[in-house]
């Protein structure tokens, strides 16, 4: 799996930020609801039906530059809702890799594979996620995993799913934790001060 390199600021990817790129060519606007569109420059969350949100977008660029996807990379979506992460995910693995959403809540996993079908990134999909377990185990294991719902605790069986060197970012009571796997086992990173919509 190549790697990205860093810039001296942090942001991955080199002379053109691969997530301001990736942003730019999926607009929020394409993810939220009709009646949500004409708010999707304002930085906080937006509502997407169900009682579930659209993240900050600050919040959302800020976990994927954590997460640091590389082209070609095999990406877990967990909480996929309006697709936009998901898009955002495929767009930096590009068409060598592949990404996979998984959504509790049916309506959303449906209006939001819609969502991604029309980007056009038939390397990405979302499906409906088991009610018995977190993730997908049976398709990983996955290089990246971005969730977008805090636990309340570690989520160790998406851990499990991390491959060799595999990185998550997970909100988890009220801060975000990246999970770094490594030969010896894994390193745990906080920042704290992010609130999400539980994980169920
Ligand atoms: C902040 S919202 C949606 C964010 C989404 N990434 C986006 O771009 O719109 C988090 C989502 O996680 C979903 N969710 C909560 N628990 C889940 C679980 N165990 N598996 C899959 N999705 C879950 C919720 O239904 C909700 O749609």
């Amino acid at each position: 799996m190549p790697g990205t390199g860093r810039t001296r600021d942090g942001r991955g990817g080199g002379a053109v930020d691969r997530v301001d790129a990736a942003l730019a060519a999926h607009p929020r606007a394409g993810f939220l609801p009709a009646d949500q569109r004409r708010y999707a420059l304002r930085d906080h969350p937006l509502p997407i039906g169900h009682g579930q949100t659209s993240s900050q977008p600050s919040t959302v660029a800020r976990m994927l530059r954590m997460l640091d996807v590389p082209p070609g990379a095999r990406v877990l979506d967990v909480g996929s809702g309006s697709g936009w992460t998901t898009a955002l995910l495929a767009h930096l693995v590009g068409p060598t890799g592949s990404v996979l959403g998984v959504e509790l809540e049916p309506g959303l996993a449906a209006w939001g594979a819609a969502n991604l079908a029309a980007t056009g990134q038939g390397w990405a999909r979302i499906v409906l996620a088991r009610p018995d377990g977190l993730g997908m185990p049976e398709e990983g294991p996955y290089d990246r995993i971005l969730v977008s719902a805090e636990a309340r605790e570690l989520p160790t069986a998406l851990v499990d799913q991390l491959g060799p060197a595999g990185r998550m970012v997970a909100p988890v009571a009220a801060g975000l934790s990246v999970v770094r796997r490594t030969p010896g086992g894994v390193t745990i990173t906080r920042h704290e001060g992010y609130r999400f919509v539980p994980l169920r």
